[in-house]
């Protein structure tokens, strides 16, 4: 049977790390509080003038190297990122100007913290109706240069980082690859997890009457999140696992999208999975939306944490809301 295998991955965050302890001399946070809440210590931010695309480009180098593949054999690129270069385009053309592509198909898709997943989904049916061999599929974000540094903004910006994830999609005969994915989402809890400026529904699109309101920001409702990720994460797995009659016995590794080591640790426990079958290296990162499920597949595969015939499963759930899973035998 033809699938999509992965065969090529990579990471990459930006050099300067900033602490806990870096967070408590700008606001009124503690380390204990970050750490016990999330379970985050550090996070990457970018120096002024880095965008989005240049992490994109340093992870997609890695993710090309390892799979051998030259930028005339990649088909299409799709990018999940919510934090484009610009406000217009996206960031999928500048990847493709930068990696010297073929003037192939490049688009971005804007669903959040589902967004790697829902790039799989769709590369993978670009190669299974036979239209496309070789897919770049990118996770990236700059999310610090939307933060409010400021005790007001405490609650979410101790929780956000920077980085880029990517893989390689190549259509090949065999057993390995994605077998399924799952995706969903229900707009009714929009305003819990948003930025609602700059935006076409305003006119000026934003103005500085709306940056005093602090409607450029992010808002979240981060209990409300809590409650809904903790229920639809096992849903999804479940529904991944149901689909390709497997049990949760039969899987080797279960990467979610890094949100927070309580919601990890909740979706474990309501599993009932063994210790260490939940990935986590939120630790290090923060939660860097769209780029955390590839960041934490690469290191999850360099780690040696699955090989050669493992199931693993990824799933995701963010602002919409959205959630996803996919299923993969390596
Ligand atoms: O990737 C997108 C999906 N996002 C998520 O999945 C996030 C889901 N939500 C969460 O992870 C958690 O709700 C948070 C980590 C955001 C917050 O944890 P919490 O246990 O729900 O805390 P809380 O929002 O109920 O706040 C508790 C207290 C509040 O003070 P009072 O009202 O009890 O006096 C906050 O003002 O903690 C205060 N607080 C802080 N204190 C120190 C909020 N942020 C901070 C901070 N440092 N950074």
């Amino acid at each position: 049977m033809m699938r999509s295998n992965i065969i090529g991955m990579g990471y990459a965050v930006p050099d300067r790390v900033v602490t806990n302890s870096d967070l408590e001399k700008i606001m009124d946070t503690t380390d204990e509080w970050i750490v016990t809440r999330s379970g985050i210590q550090e996070r990457h931010w970018v120096e002024d003038g880095t965008g989005t695309s240049d992490l994109a480009e340093a992870a997609s180098r890695k993710a090309m190297k390892m799979a051998s593949v030259s930028p005339e054999e990649i088909d299409l690129v799709i990018v999940a990122t919510l934090t484009s270069d610009y406000f217009f385009p996206g960031i999928g053309n500048q990847l493709q100007e930068k990696l010297g592509l073929r003037n192939i198909g490049t688009f971005d898709i804007k669903v959040a913290c589902s967004a790697f997943i829902y790039g799989l989904s769709i590369g993978d049916q670009f190669i299974k109706t036979g239209q496309h061999n070789t897919v770049l599929v990118v996770g990236a974000e700059v999310q610090s240069t939307a933060l409010d540094l400021s005790t007001e903004g405490r609650d979410i910006s101790v929780l956000f980082g920077d980085g880029a994830g990517a893989v390689i999609l190549r259509r090949e005969e065999g057993e390995s690859g994605i077998l399924s994915t799952h995706l969903h989402s229900q707009g009714r809890y929009l305003k819990e997890l948003w930025c609602e400026a700059p935006a076409s529904r305003f006119n000026p699109r934003i103005s500085k009457e709306m940056i005093d309101e602090r409607r450029h920001l992010p808002y979240m409702n981060g209990r409300e999140v809590f409650r809904n990720a903790v229920k639809r994460f096992p849903e999804v797995i479940n529904e991944a696992l149901d689909a390709n009659h497997l049990d949760l016995e039969d899987v080797k590794l279960i990467i979610p999208h890094q949100a927070n080591l309580r919601i990890s640790q909740a979706v474990g426990k309501r599993l009932g999975t063994a210790p260490g079958v939940v990935y986590s290296n939120i630790h290090k990162y923060g939660n860097t939306t769209g780029a955390s499920i590839p960041i934490a597949l690469t290191e999850a595969y360099q780690e040696g944490k699955f090989t050669k015939g493992d199931i693993v499963i990824l799933a995701a759930f963010g602002a919409g809301f959205t959630w996803a899973s996919a299923a993969i035998r390596w």
